[in-house]
């Protein structure tokens, strides 16, 4: 078992604690907050031995040898080589950094440590994901795919309130294509490769970053298209279509249910898999199996679709002048 320690104390991190435990790979030994209180309370409810309210401390510590990193988007940078520079390995959420210069620099110090660098995305680990990419040739030449990801965010309410949520501002690298918009493009980007190029549309909010969007994605012969939005709300499933059949997908992560379509006898076929409810576990099982066999040709597979995706918002965002904090 791996000894994992947690920074952050949102929703997402007792998620992913959860899923740890059941991934049977990953030992919850330590949790940071900025704060002890909340660092204790944490530690106690979920059983782990450490906490901390110094980052520096935990990076430190031979209590973890990997850590998961849920702060906000623009604080991920500066925490993850903190943990790198001390022989951590690093899961971070995503969007991992705020652009790609950031992430070359993290990949260059986890290589210089010998420890990894993950990029924390449910979606391409899950079996459902396998399995669509194994059987994405029944589609036949590919014409167009539609990739929604649109769900409005409490925290729109807030911010309509005249509030400052931490994902609707430029300070903390927010915004909707690289908080949501990143599940379809890693889905087209693991289907489908690098496009050739990509055009953005956002809607853009007072606060400067996007509550919603259209991109682009232009590959030889199709188009696929990612809506993204934090501010409005649809059950529209995603589609890919080829000259043969059409998949129907419920939904871009975790890819719950996978329906293919004969264009020809229009008769379907459901191809997926039940999937775990905790789906966050299978990027566990990955991520943990990878640190455990020191498995390089899984992690640069991983590494090159993390560097395409933020090569692709930093586009999208430069096309639209959206401009980080951490860029200013
Ligand atoms: N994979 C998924 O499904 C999923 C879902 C939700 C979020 N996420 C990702 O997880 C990350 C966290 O999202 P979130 O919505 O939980 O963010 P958040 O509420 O803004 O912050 C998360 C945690 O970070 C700490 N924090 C807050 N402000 C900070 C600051 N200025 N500096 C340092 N730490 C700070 C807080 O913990 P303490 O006060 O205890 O330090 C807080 O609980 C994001 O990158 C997001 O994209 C992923």
């Amino acid at each position: 078992m791996i000894k994992l320690g947690t920074v952050g104390t949102g929703w997402i991190t007792e998620a992913f604690i959860e899923a740890a435990k059941l991934s049977g790979k990953l030992n919850l030994t330590a949790v940071y907050s900025r704060t002890d209180e909340k660092a204790k309370e944490l530690a106690h409810k979920y059983h782990a031995a450490h906490y901390f309210s110094n980052l520096e401390e935990m990076a430190k510590s031979t209590e973890i040898e990997a850590v998961y990193i849920a702060s906000p988007n623009s604080v991920h940078f500066e925490q993850t080589i903190t943990f790198l520079k001390h022989k951590k390995h690093v899961i971070c959420e995503k969007p991992i950094f705020s652009n790609p210069a950031e992430l070359e620099i993290a990949y260059r110090t986890a290589e210089e440590n010998g420890v990894y660098l993950f990029e924390a995305i449910r979606n391409i680990h899950t079996p459902n994901f396998h399995i669509l990419k194994e059987k994405i040739g029944l589609a036949g030449n590919l014409r167009s795919a539609m990739l929604p990801y649109i769900q409005y965010s409490s925290r729109y309410d807030a911010f309509l309130r005249g509030e400052n949520p931490n994902i609707f501002t430029s300070t903390f690298s927010g915004g909707a294509l690289v908080d949501l918009g990143v599940y379809p493009l890693y889905l087209a980007i693991g289907l489908f490769g690098e496009p050739k190029s990509i055009a953005y549309t956002p809607v853009i909010l007072s606060s400067g970053v996007d509550g919603s969007g259209t991109l682009l994605l232009e590959y030889q012969d199709f188009v696929c298209t990612i809506l993204c939005s934090k501010i409005s709300h649809s059950v529209m499933p995603c589609e890919i279509h080829g000259e043969k059949g059409t998949f129907v997908l419920e939904d871009a992560a975790p890819i719950s249910e996978i329906k293919f379509i004969d264009s020809h006898t229009k008769e379907s076929e459901i191809l997926s898999v039940p999937q775990e409810e905790q789906n966050m576990v299978y990027e566990c099982i990955n991520i943990a199996e990878i640190i455990e066999t020191r498995d390089d040709s899984q992690y640069e597979k991983l590494k090159e679709m993390s560097k395409i995706v933020l090569r692709v918002t930093e586009e999208a965002r430069k096309q639209n002048n959206i401009v980080f904090g951490v860029e200013r």
